[in-house]
């Protein structure tokens, strides 16, 4: 097994070394520079209650001095998003490659596909443009849309009721995937054409 997988702790057949595993998403917390928008959006918009707010001059965890306005909107499960606004930021950099905008996003759940035709119908009434909905390989079904500060979400149904059990094979590709890194970097070749290769054998055996 590969190494960066036999050292982790995500083997089923490992034993525990830890207390647990974390009960719930409590928050995933971002800047905003117009935490007013924001408020708007997820509470009018995404339908969320404003759970609480903190101001404080300095950073508890750091102690550095940046005033801030914390905000916390409450999902049905009791998890929240978080923003802080703090004056006089500068515009986030932009990132280096597009990529990393499709990727980084976060993922909201709601109750099935016609509930997101409707969440789709009720943000383009509210102006916001909507991707989709997109099926992810059977697994679950999904729209794509930006907040106002230009956070990319994505409102998701499971179609497979077991879409976040399939550990097994999920371990298997891990191991898979960072054996093909391994042996494309110890023997010399291209790394996304080895990538690109085991890609391409899994969609076959997979999805054909
Ligand atoms: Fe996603």
């Amino acid at each position: 097994m590969n190494q960066a997988v036999q050292e982790s702790n995500i083997s089923p057949s490992r034993p525990a070394l830890h207390s647990g595993t974390p009960a719930m998403l409590n928050h995933v917390a971002w800047v905003t520079h117009d935490v007013g928008a924001t408020a708007d959006f997820y509470i009018r918009v995404l339908g969320m209650e404003l759970a609480s707010t903190i101001l404080d001059e300095n950073v508890p965890s750091t102690g550095d001095s940046f005033p801030y306005f914390h905000i916390f909107f409450r999902m049905k499960d009791g998890s929240t998003i978080a923003f802080f606004e703090c004056p006089g930021l500068p515009e986030r950099a932009q990132a280096s490659h597009p990529a990393y905008e499709v990727f980084e996003h976060i993922a909201l759940q709601v109750d099935d596909s016609a509930d997101l035709l409707r969440w789709k119908a009720w943000l383009e009434d509210n102006g916001v443009d909507v991707l989709g909905p997109v099926d992810h390989k059977g697994i679950i079904e999904s729209i794509y849309f930006h907040d106002p500060n230009g956070i990319r979400l994505e409102l998701t149904t499971p179609i497979d009721p077991l879409w976040n059990r399939h550990t097994s094979r999920g371990l298997e590709d891990l191991e898979r995937w960072c054996d093909t890194k391994k042996q494309a970097q110890d023997g010399g070749k291209d790394m996304t054409q080895a990538l690109k290769g085991l890609i391409r054998d899994i969609r076959r055996s997979r999805y054909a």
